[in-house]
This record gives C-alpha cells, structure tokens and sequence, in this order.
C-alpha cells in the first residue's frame, strides 16, 4: 500500500463527521497499523524520540510518537478524547482516578504493535516503554492538543501541576542522551 502524510488525515479528518468520531477513528488506526512499513515510509523513520505533528487544528491533532527505550512519561490528561495506535515497538500504559489529594492508580495496558486504545476525554495515564526498542504510534486527539488547559501529576508524589510541554520536550531529550551515550 502506497500511504501519504496527507492520506493519514484526510481519512481521521472523515472520522469526524461520523457519529461515533473516537470510534470511527479507531478504525482508521486499526487499519493503518496493520501496514507498519507503509506508515514508516510515509511518516519517515523514527531516529530519535519525540513528537512529530503531522496535522494540527482547533478540531483534530495527529501526532506521531516515539517514545525512546527507558523512558517514562508522568501521568497527565488530554481532556479530549484520544485514540493511540501502536505501529512499532511497545508502550506500557498506566491508568489513575483523582483521590483526595493526589491520584490513585486504576489500572493499565500494554500495548504492543498492531494494537489501537481509544481514550475517553477524562481519562489519566501515565506511558512507558520498558523495551530496547522506540515506542512508535499514532496519536490522534479530538482537539487541538497543544493548546489546550490541563494537568499533570509528578511521578512520585502525585502532586498535580499545569501541563508543561517543555518539561515533556527535556524529557525526550534527556532519554535520547541516555539512549545515545548507551548505543
Ligand atoms: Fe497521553
């Protein structure tokens, strides 16, 4: 299958007018994912970690991940429902409920390549990839995620603070080092 940047959101852009969008776009992924190769020719090999955006408007982001081997990524919301699918490598996702204070762990997924998580708009989850290899997926998010208000919670303490992307940029940058200074 011959696959284009443009095709990947012209067809969740479609998603979007359908009834269920999250759902709708779950099938797009599930589709998408089951041609790795496709993906990776279109969207261009993965080197390093980071996030690549590949659409953004005030209705839809679509995000290429690589989450580097050994990296761990705090728990945090999108507030906007979300679908990731996996195309390569492993992410270990972790779930958490709001408690008084704090947050309560509620759970996980791992999700290896070939799978699609849809992710309701209020959820809260933390991401890992405990593997030698990057985490490569879609993420594709009902809104525009780099604009929006929300949270994320330290590791450890749970303490919740405003989302700082910056914060997630030093992080790849410090596991692409450690990745790096290890190969
Ligand atoms: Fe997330």
């Amino acid at each position: 299958m011959t696959l284009a940047v443009e095709d990947i959101t012209v067809r969740c852009r479609a998603a979007l007018g359908e009834h269920a969008p999250a759902l709708a776009v779950r099938d797009v992924l599930d589709e998408l994912v089951a041609d790795p190769e496709a993906l990776e020719r279109a969207l261009g090999p993965v080197e390093l970690g980071g996030i690549t955006t590949v659409h953004r408007a005030p209705d839809l982001t679509i995000l290429r991940v690589a989450w580097t081997p050994g990296m761990a990524l705090y728990p945090h919301e999108h507030r906007m429902w979300a679908v990731i699918g996996m195309y390569g490598g492993q992410e270990d996702n972790a779930f958490y409920r709001r408690a008084a204070p704090g947050l309560e762990p509620a759970g996980g997924r791992e999700l290896p390549a070939g799978d699609v998580l849809v992710l309701g708009d209020d959820v809260i989850h933390s991401v890992a990839n405990t593997r030698r290899e990057f985490a490569v997926a879609l993420h594709v998010y009902g809104g525009d995620f780099f604009s929006v208000e929300r949270s994320e919670w330290d590791f450890e303490t749970y303490e919740e603070r405003p989302r700082d992307l910056e914060r997630t940029r030093r992080l790849f940058d410090e596991a692409n080092t450690r990745w790096r200074d290890q190969a």
